[in-house]
């Protein structure tokens, strides 16, 4: 296990060529993803069938070889296991009851929660067994949840929203049910990323898809704190687990996110600048990213060029090449081995 590169990068060795996986890797682009879907029922059931969902995650790794394998599953899982209620309508996204009040936080359940996520945990050990079986030696097994943040936004909004306006309304309007709620999402959080471990996950990452819509205030109240809540306990619990973070969008919070949430790797978005974020961030903090996943889109001479100045950018520092968000469904597989072809040949 100490042998994986993306493992030995997450413990803050540089490592040349980078490790690559990429985000949302098991997905809607490749054609065996998408005969498995078409079988499986609604998303949720494939999320929820742990053969299928197993299979689905180990797609990409025979594929293309990556050096990361990411659970197949979603941030909204934990809602749903909390007895929250989700669905995802055919081209329209995931559709939530709205969370309102204080009996809609009474009503989630966390011993429900540890219930529901049975199968889930299921996947994690049988990928665990599937990579070694097939040989995947060289690739970490990632588990994952949503920062509580992220997770709020679609349970106050009921579903996505461009700005979550709603979400940050009621944060400011009634800090204690917001709070309530967030603090719920930490244990919740802890509960489940350490039950992915102990199943199997040899590291661990928090998606915060929407901590850049937030003011400072709120960005510290409800994305650093309960990250490093989060962090914390995981840690107290399994000394040695690294954890990468992914505050989306964060901006001139980035630093202050890296220096006070004890993350051992920070995602960049596509915003982020490699050549600052590898100067301004600690030697000791891995980096990952980030690739704007239209260059991947393109493909040919834009693709080289971005991918060429993020590796020059974070090379020498720990890091671990990746995109700056989810790979989108329309790319052409073809992209991706042309990618991985180019950074393993740096
Ligand atoms: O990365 C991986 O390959 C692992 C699986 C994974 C999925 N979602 C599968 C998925 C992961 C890590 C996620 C994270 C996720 N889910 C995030 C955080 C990262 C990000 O993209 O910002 C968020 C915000 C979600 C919520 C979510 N799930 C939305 C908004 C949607 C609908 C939009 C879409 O892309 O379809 C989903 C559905 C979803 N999650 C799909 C997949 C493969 C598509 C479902 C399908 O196959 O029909």
């Amino acid at each position: 296990m100490a042998d994986k590169p993306l493992l030995r990068v997450l413990a803050g060795e540089s490592v040349w060529p980078p490790p690559i996986w990429l985000m949302r890797q098991a997905g809607r682009y490749l054609p065996e993803y998408r005969e498995i879907r078409a079988g499986a029922g609604d998303f949720i059931a494939l999320c929820t069938a742990p053969k299928l969902a197993a299979e689905v995650t180990l797609q990409p790794i025979r594929r293309f070889g990556f050096d990361g394998a990411i659970l197949f599953s979603d941030i909204l899982m934990v809602p749903w296991a909390l007895g929250h209620g989700l669905r995802f309508a055919e081209g329209e996204g995931p559709i939530l009851p709205k969370f309102l009040d204080t009996p809609g936080l009474s009503a989630l359940s966390l011993d429900r929660l540890d219930r529901e996520v049975a199968p889930i945990l299921e996947t994690v050990s049988r990928v665990a067994a599937g990579l070694k079986a097939e040989g995947h030696d060289h690739t970490a097994l990632i588990g994952f949840a949503g920062s509580p943040f992220t997770v709020a936004c679609y349970m106050v909004e009921g579903g996505g929203s461009k700005d979550f306006a709603e979400t940050r309304r009621l944060a400011y309007a009634d800090p204690a049910l917001f709070s309530g709620l967030i603090d719920l999402l930490v244990e919740a959080t802890v509960r489940y990323l350490s039950a992915q471990v102990v199943a199997g996950a040899e590291t661990v990452m928090l998606f915060d898809s929407w901590a850049g819509v937030l003011s400072p205030s709120l960005f510290r109240a409800h994305v650093i704190r309960p990250t490093a809540s989060i962090v914390a306990a995981l840690r107290s619990r399994f000394p040695g687990l690294r954890i990468i973070g992914f505050p989306r969008l964060a901006g001139a919070m980035l630093a202050e996110y890296v220096a006070t949430t004890g993350v051992d790797a920070v995602a960049m978005d596509t915003s982020v600048d490699p050549v600052r974020a590898s100067a301004e961030l600690p030697a000791s903090v891995a980096v990952q990213g980030n690739l704007d996943p239209m260059a991947l889109l393109a493909g040919g001479e834009a693709l080289s060029e971005q991918a060429l100045s993020i590796l020059n950018a974070t090379r020498g520092r720990p890091a671990i090449f990746n995109l700056g968000h989810g790979i989108v469904p329309q790319t052409p597989p073809a992209h991706v081995g042309a990618l991985v072809e180019l950074v393993r040949g740096a």
